[in-house]
């Protein structure tokens, strides 16, 4: 993949927006040591400015400019998962801007393995990256705070319209689901924190760390750390019910008797179930649901459906990141 970034970089250090591709989602990208340009991704997302946003380096080279008291298995697991979709959350360097980290003494720091947004942050590093020489791209998602995550140049063009300067586009984005974040900006004796699941699972911390990490849930209570943690995030408009395999029948029976238009996301086999008004068949593994789940429930969501029945997803770790996505999609929308 060549793109020329010239353009995106000159942007970036004038302090506008720029979208790009990650491996995850499209990230809606802003000089993260420019507070203005920060203010004005922000206020593009309607996102309160008391949520964090995760900064993108070139590399773990980086680290350092953005975090201090970094402990030895933030190395490890740089070097294990980066270039990759995994966050770590570190004590923030004194000259991090408080935008960028939403008012807390940590940051979120990631390297990104997509070739447009690797070869973009190399750029922008090489051309001096930004204010300070910081060399950090600040992106959360490229959505309207609350809704559901771009996974292609289109649904970014549909959610932020003209408000960024250019999107760059590589096509859909092959992860699908926002990065693992992984806290470890806690004391050096405590266990590592899961803040939010993604592909990089519990597991595969614990082969380079030598323990699980605290799963999300096992705390409580404070003010949200991490936006995708409220309970409603990443939601669309139509109510959205999450149904056990066993169920399916027979909630889309009652639904068709009501006179319901419903819409269906299934990933196991159909026979025997109520037809839907619209229907989304996704792969039966967990890496290929992930891939294309947001742009089904995009889909589903502008469909003209009063309700989205989602067949809910296997137990099992490796659908964990899926599993919480869709918790958090149906959560809050009145429906169970
Ligand atoms: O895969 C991803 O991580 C994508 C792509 C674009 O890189 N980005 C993404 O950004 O999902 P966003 O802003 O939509 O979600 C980032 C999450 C937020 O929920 C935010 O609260 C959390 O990371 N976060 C960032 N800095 C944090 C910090 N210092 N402490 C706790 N959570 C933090
Ligand atoms: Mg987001």
């Amino acid at each position: 993949m060549t793109t020329d970034f010239s353009r995106a970089v000159d942007l970036l250090q004038a302090g506008e927006l720029v979208a790009f591709p990650t491996e995850t989602v499209y990230g809606l990208g802003a000089d993260a040591a420019n507070p203005q340009a920060l203010a004005k991704m922000f206020a593009a997302k309607g996102r309160p400015a008391d949520h964090p946003v995760i900064v993108h380096l070139a590399g773990a080279a980086y680290l350092e400019r953005w975090a201090i008291d970094i402990p030895p298995l933030a190395w490890e697991l740089a070097e294990a998962f980066w270039p990759g979709p995994l966050t770590l959350i570190l004590k923030r360097a004194p000259q991090v801007p408080y935008a960028v980290t939403g008012g807390q003494e940590t940051v979120g720091l990631r390297v990104p393995s997509h070739p447009l947004a690797l070869g973009l942050l190399r750029a922008y590093t090489q051309a001096g990256g930004g204010h300070g020489n910081m060399c950090g791209i600040a992106a959360p998602s490229a959505n309207r705070f609350g809704r559901i995550s771009p996974t292609d140049a289109a649904h970014v063009r549909e959610e932020l319209g003209d408000v960024v300067a250019l999107i760059l586009d590589g096509g859909s984005c092959p992860v699908g689901i926002e990065s693992t974040i992984i806290d470890l900006s806690r004391a050096a004796d405590l266990t590592p924190r899961l803040l939010r699941p993604g592909r990089i699972t519990p597991e595969q911390i614990a082969a380079v760390s030598g323990v699980l990490p605290e799963l999300p849930g096992a705390h409580v209570g404070g003010a949200p750390r991490v936006s995708g943690s409220l309970a409603s995030h990443y939601a669309p408009q139509t109510p959205v019910r999450l149904v056990a395999k066993e169920q399916l029948p027979e909630v889309l029976r009652g639904l068709k008797v009501q006179g319901k238009r419903f819409g269906l996301l299934a990933h196991g086999p159909l026979a025997g179930l109520a037809a839907p008004h619209s229907l989304r068949l996704l792969p039966a593994n967990a890496e290929g649901y992930a891939r294309g789940v947001y742009a089904a429930l995009r889909e589903l969501d502008q469909a003209g459906n009063e309700v989205i029945v989602v067949e809910a997803v296997p137990p099992e770790s490796a659908w964990a990141g899926v599993a919480d996505r869709l918790r958090r999609a149906a959560c809050g929308s009145g429906e169970s």
